[in-house]
């Protein structure tokens, strides 16, 4: 069953021209000129209950833009939009009861107050039951650690504990969607991890939907079964990491130790990216030979210790995909 269907979303953000000085801002009142800039254009999906799906796209693609619709706090522009069988700018307040929402870069916390005073207004707001708050405030509380930092006020805490709570809130009333907008963002690779832990975790036990957008592949890879690609307010790709692979043309990464110096290494299909002595790390692409055929053909002219060959990791997948999307607009741009 479904629980988020985006049918041909589009947002357009408008924005009115300024002209300088008082006469200027008059002028702008009365002309009221406006440039017009398309955030996501005609984007369609739905995501069924239970999956974990990854936004993932460069600079201004359009993933927050996208996020603030789902969650009701832009409307879109046109398209048919429907969260839990509601439209969620117009059912903000009973949607809210249903779904979480972290933004990573702007916290939703009362600054000077702590902690614990923030969840007890979350419990105020979203009229909870004192057994159910006990309950998650423990459960949550437990899980991401929270309880040497609970009396702090929020400004006192570092960024990881920080995010730790805001996600810890905004579980607190049994959301079935989690909507995460750059959970990760400037955290540490451990802070990160535990992050990404306990995402999955909640994902795969407590079947918590979850939606989020990040610039970290690590991040899709170990929380989400499927990843949504957007470049420039378009939709480039929507399937599984797996797929991606695939289709981009499987690539493998193959680290040759050397026992002595080779000679060079002359294959199509096979490029030396990473040159520390000995150790030799090649990008090998799929053609017309396999990389064992590649690999035998090199053992048989140098002398080798020993191989690995692993798939490229995602983050050279993604690169390549970004820059596979650069090489076609530069060409609609000609
Ligand atoms: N309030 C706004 N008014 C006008 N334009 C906006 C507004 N918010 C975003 N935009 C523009 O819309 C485009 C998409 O922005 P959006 O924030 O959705 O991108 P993003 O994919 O989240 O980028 P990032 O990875 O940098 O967070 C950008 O070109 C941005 O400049
Ligand atoms: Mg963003």
């Amino acid at each position: 069953m479904s629980i988020i269907d985006v049918n041909g979303i589009t947002k357009v953000y408008r924005q009115y021209k300024r002209f300088p000085g008082l006469v200027g801002s008059l002028r702008s009142l009365v002309t009221r000129q406006y440039t017009e800039e398309v955030a996501v254009r005609d984007i369609t999906f739905s995501i069924k209950e239970g999956e974990a799906v990854g936004y993932l796209g460069p600079n201004g693609a359009g993933k927050s833009t996208m996020i603030k619709m789902m969650t009701g706090i832009l409307v879109p522009t046109s398209g048919q939009l429907r969260v839990l069988g509601s439209i969620p700018h117009e059912a903000r307040q009973s949607n809210s009861q249903f779904i979480g929402v972290v933004f990573g870069q702007r916290s939703q916390l009362w600054w000077d107050l702590p902690v614990r005073d923030s969840f007890d207004l979350h419990k105020y707001i979203y009229k909870l039951s004192d057994l159910t708050y006990q309950k998650n405030l423990n459960y949550y509380s437990n899980l991401l650690a929270l309880s040497s930092f609970i009396e702090k006020p929020v400004r006192q805490l570092s960024l990881g504990q920080r995010m730790r709570v805001e996600i810890a809130m905004a579980l607190l009333h049994d959301p079935k969607i989690l909507f995460l907008d750059e959970p990760t963002i400037g955290l540490d690779v451990i802070a990160k991890e535990q992050i990404r832990e306990f995402l999955r975790m909640i994902n795969r036990e407590k079947k918590v939907s979850i939606v989020l957008t990040t610039h970290d592949m690590k991040d899709i890879e170990e929380i989400c079964h499927r990843m949504i690609v957007v470049n420039k307010g378009n939709m480039v790709y929507d399937g599984s990491v797996e797929q991606l692979r695939t289709t981009l043309g499987d690539q493998r990464q193959v680290i040759i130790y050397f026992r002595e110096e080779p000679k060079v290494i002359e294959i199509p299909g096979i490029k030396l990216i990473k040159d520390e002595g000995l150790r030799k790390t090649y990008l090998f692409e799929k053609s017309d030979r396999t990389v064992f055929d590649c690999v035998n053909q090199i053992a048989s002219e140098n002398l080798i210790e020993d191989v690995s060959i692993e798939s490229a990791d995602i983050d050279t997948v993604i690169r390549k995909l970004y820059r596979k999307l650069d090489e076609e607009n530069r060409t609609n741009e000609l």
